[in-house]
């Protein structure tokens, strides 16, 4: 709560720049909460911000250049304002650290992954005239409320949907992946927090939760396990649906496909990272799964939810990929028919395995394969789409459609994206349509009650 005094302390604006996973998306909203208590004010345009943070990604090499492109046109605003304070948080922040500092003298302040309830902390420093790096990380537990309650007690609205980490860090060690890391090793919450941060969000506006976790279905804490947990949520009234993301094929069991398959709130569909179709890569990725057992995987949960909505990530041209491996995968993207795919070239991380492995292909070839690979999924999203049209579905609005005046869009529990007409529903309602049309996209819908 903030006392009198405080209210006549002049209201200063931040603006974040978020790249990169959900994750970052969650931990920039925390930082605007922890800044509001400190009399920061949103602003989406960075001329008017005192503030500018950077909340940065390292996953590939792409994600990270952009970070430092961007520290080098803010120098101009700095040159304008030398009273803004620019800081980078994140996990490029948390691998660098000091050197960003070092490198960019527009930069006041550097915090990493387990810092960002610092904030106060360092910005006070920062007025002072110091320069500051905070990247130690805190955690040795498996189980520690990581989110302060104050985060999301003091909630006055939320979205339509949200986002709610349960878990940080992983302890799988993929030989690709820089998580382990920039975000450390694996914590979980306790549920109670987690069902009250959920309750909060929903008492505020919100009506789709998803939970997120690098692992998510490794969640542990208290006795409760990731499935008890989703019960849980699932009891909560008022919250329309459950989601989470990303779980590893490793850990997906039947105790998971049985709670997708019957937990009413909680969405007919699975993001589950395939990574490479091919029994040698996959080993060579650290990933403990063989091709088989995905597709029993994947057999098992469409044994009870015929419909059930599949997304995944793709990796081409990992160090040693063969044109045969990659022709697996495609293969493996034909057979299975993902409703979406993510797909990336292979980018060498530092302080990961498969940095030093030998056989790193070419940008020409992984180009051309990652080229095939979506030229294939663009034709399997098609036909899926286009066998879309007629069918009825249940959408969740989010709002009004940014071109169309006459039209609101939302998501079907299948997460794909719909664009309805002639609906009077409001943001956070629930309506039945029948698709009318499949654009490259997203589809088109109209209420059922005009059919
Ligand atoms: N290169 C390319 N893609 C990567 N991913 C993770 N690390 C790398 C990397 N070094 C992809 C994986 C993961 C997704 C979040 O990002 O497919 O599932
Ligand atoms: Fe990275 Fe693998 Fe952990 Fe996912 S499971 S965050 S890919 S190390």
């Amino acid at each position: 709560m903030k006392n009198c005094s405080q209210k006549t302390v002049k209201e200063k604006k931040v603006f974040i720049q978020t790249y990169g996973c959900q994750m970052n998306e969650y931990d920039t909203d925390k930082m605007f909460e922890v800044l509001r208590h400190e009399n920061y004010f949103h602003t989406d345009t960075q001329e008017d911000a005192d503030l500018i943070i950077l909340n940065t990604c390292s996953i590939r090499e792409k994600a990270e250049n952009k970070v430092y492109s961007e520290l080098g046109r803010l120098r101009y605003l700095k040159t304008a304002n030398p009273e803004l304070k620019i800081g980078v948080g994140g996990c490029v922040a948390q691998q660098e650290g000091e050197t960003i500092l070092q490198r960019n003298s527009n930069v006041d302040f550097v915090f990493g992954t387990d810092n960002l309830f610092e904030l106060p902390f360092m910005l006070r420093k920062i007025h002072k005239g110091e320069k500051i790096t905070k990247t130690k990380r805190y955690d040795r537990q498996k189980v520690r409320n990581f989110v302060p309650e104050y985060t999301f007690q003091n909630l006055k609205h939320s979205g339509v949907r949200a986002h709610l980490t349960i878990t940080k860090g992983c302890n799988n060690y993929c030989s690709f992946c820089v998580v382990p890391v920039t975000r450390g090793l694996e914590v979980s919450r306790e549920p109670d927090q987690i069902i009250a941060e959920a309750e909060r969000l929903v008492s505020t506006g919100t009506r789709e939760i998803c939970l997120l976790g690098q692992n998510v279905n490794s969640y542990k804490a208290n006795g409760v396990d990731f499935v008890e947990l989703l019960q849980r949520m699932d009891e909560l009234d008022g919250l329309q649906r459950l989601r989470f993301t990303s779980p590893h094929p490793k850990d997906f069991h039947e105790k998971l496909a049985e709670a997708i398959a019957s937990l009413p709130s909680l969405c007919e569909q699975l993001h589950l990272p395939l990574q490479s179709g091919s029994d040698r890569i996959l080993h060579r990725m650290r990933r403990w799964y063989t091709i088989e057992t995905y597709y029993q995987k994947v057999a098992m949960l469409r044994e009870l939810l015929p419909d059930v909505s599949l997304s995944t990530d793709i990796i081409v041209g990992f160090p040693g990929e063969t044109d045969e491996e990659f022709e697996m995968t495609i293969e493996a993207i034909r057979k299975i028919r993902f409703d979406l795919i993510y797909s990336f070239k292979y980018s060498p991380r530092p302080g990961t395995r498969a940095a030093d492995y030998p056989g790193h292909l070419s940008e020409s070839v992984k180009s051309k394969r990652l080229k095939i690979l979506l030229e294939t999924q663009g034709k399997i999203v098609r036909e899926k789409f286009q066998a879309f049209v007629g069918t009825e579905h249940e959408v969740l609005i989010e709002g009004n459609h940014h071109r169309k005046a006459d039209s609101v869009t939302g998501r079907t529990r299948g997460n794909h994206p719909v664009s309805i007409k002639n609906s009077a529903k409001q943001a956070g309602e629930l309506i039945s349509v029948v698709i009318t049309k499949a654009n490259q996209n997203s589809l088109e819908a109209v209420p059922s009650s005009e059919i």
